[in-house]
């Protein structure tokens, strides 16, 4: 038996194994055949036992140093087959940052909110506080407050959305006067938009949902020309000098007197077209000095303080802001549309 012999075959065949690895598995294999607990330098420690007493320090010398270099040697091919590997991922995974990005759309503010905000502001420049009231309102706030009698037409179910017997959708924003009236005492100076609800065919000019900012001024001595003034202010601040403003006589229960606003048309400048009906106006709000049964319903001395309440119609301030001339682009969320504000 020649162990040191062994050990140079050992040692030639190991070298040779490892110049041919070419992935990390197979170095592993080749570590265990040589290196493992039953591998062929343990198997020369365990044959030692039967070789003479001089040999065995000299052939476990040899056996350690060749334990080793194997050692050494695996560990460097371990390192270049990483590298190559990493390499190799690297590559495959490599960016091309010379490709077009995918474009990030930014969403941008809806006409009625641009519309509802620059109301707003005017309305705070004017020294109004703005409110708010709940969609699903009473019978008694919709209507019963409001000096709106039991068989009033408004009431008919052709127009309202009823929830149940009691509630329903809010048909305009004007139970919000008296919640106002109900919570503070005057002076009242406040300005309420939300959402608005009727059971209306969709068309060009109706939405089943659309959109209002209540007016209400309560104080001592407020009188029509108080309205009418803001109102032709407000006109201008937002559409120019150049709209014409008109009062109609008309009636709404909860005021008196009542008028209807209109505005000249923006898309025809009065000559008639299809978005006025061919009038040239473009009704914008109902208006007028509120009724002294809705001051006296909502707690307040009908002799010592009067008002007026506007009622406007945002879904139309847009149309008429922006030039839209069908409303039912405000509530299809047409992005090639939503993108031109
Ligand atoms: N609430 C009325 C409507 O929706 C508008 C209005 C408000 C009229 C306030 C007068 C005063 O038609």
């Amino acid at each position: 038996m020649d162990l040191l012999n062994d050990l140079k075959k050992i040692e030639k065949k190991a070298e040779k194994e490892l110049k041919e690895v070419a992935d990390l598995d197979k170095l592993e294999e080749i570590r265990i055949k040589y290196l493992g607990k039953k591998g062929k330098i343990q198997s020369v420690f365990s044959q030692m036992g039967k070789i003479n007493a001089e040999q065995r320090p000299v052939v476990g010398k040899e056996a350690n140093i060749l334990k080793g270099k194997i050692e050494n040697w695996l560990g460097k091919h371990k390192e270049k087959l990483e590298k190559k590997a990493a390499e190799a991922r690297f590559k495959e995974e490599k960016i091309d940052v010379t490709l077009p990005g995918a474009e990030v759309k930014s969403g941008r503010e809806h006409p009625l909110t641009l519309i509802t905000e620059e109301l707003e502001e005017v309305f705070i420049g004017l020294g109004f506080t703005i409110a708010e009231g709940p969609e699903v309102e009473s019978e008694y706030y919709n209507f019963e407050a409001l000096n709106i009698p039991e068989h009033h037409p408004a009431r008919d179910l052709q127009d309202t959305l009823y929830i149940d017997d009691n509630y329903l959708l809010r048909t305009h924003t004007s139970p919000v006067q008296v919640r106002t009236m109900q919570s503070q005492e005057p002076p009242v100076r406040i300005i309420a938009p939300g959402r608005v609800y009727r059971s209306d065919e969709l068309d060009a000019s109706h939405s089943p949902i659309f959109h209002q900012a209540e007016g209400l001024v309560v104080d001592e001595d407020i009188s029509f020309s108080d309205l009418k003034g803001t109102i032709e202010l407000i006109v201008e601040a937002l559409f120019g000098k150049n709209r014409e403003v008109r009062f109609r006589p008309s009636y709404f229960p909860f005021t008196e007197p009542s008028a209807e606003v209109d505005v000249s048309c923006i898309v025809c400048g009065g000559e008639g077209c299809p978005l006025c009906s061919r009038t040239g106006w473009l009704e914008i709000m109902g208006a007028g000095m509120v009724h002294p049964n809705v001051l006296e319903m909502s707690g307040y001395d009908k002799d010592k303080y009067s008002g007026f309440a506007f009622g406007i119609g945002l879904d139309r301030l847009a149309l008429l802001k922006y030039g839209i001339d069908d409303i039912r682009v405000l509530y299809e969320n047409d992005q090639r549309f939503l993108h031109q504000f």
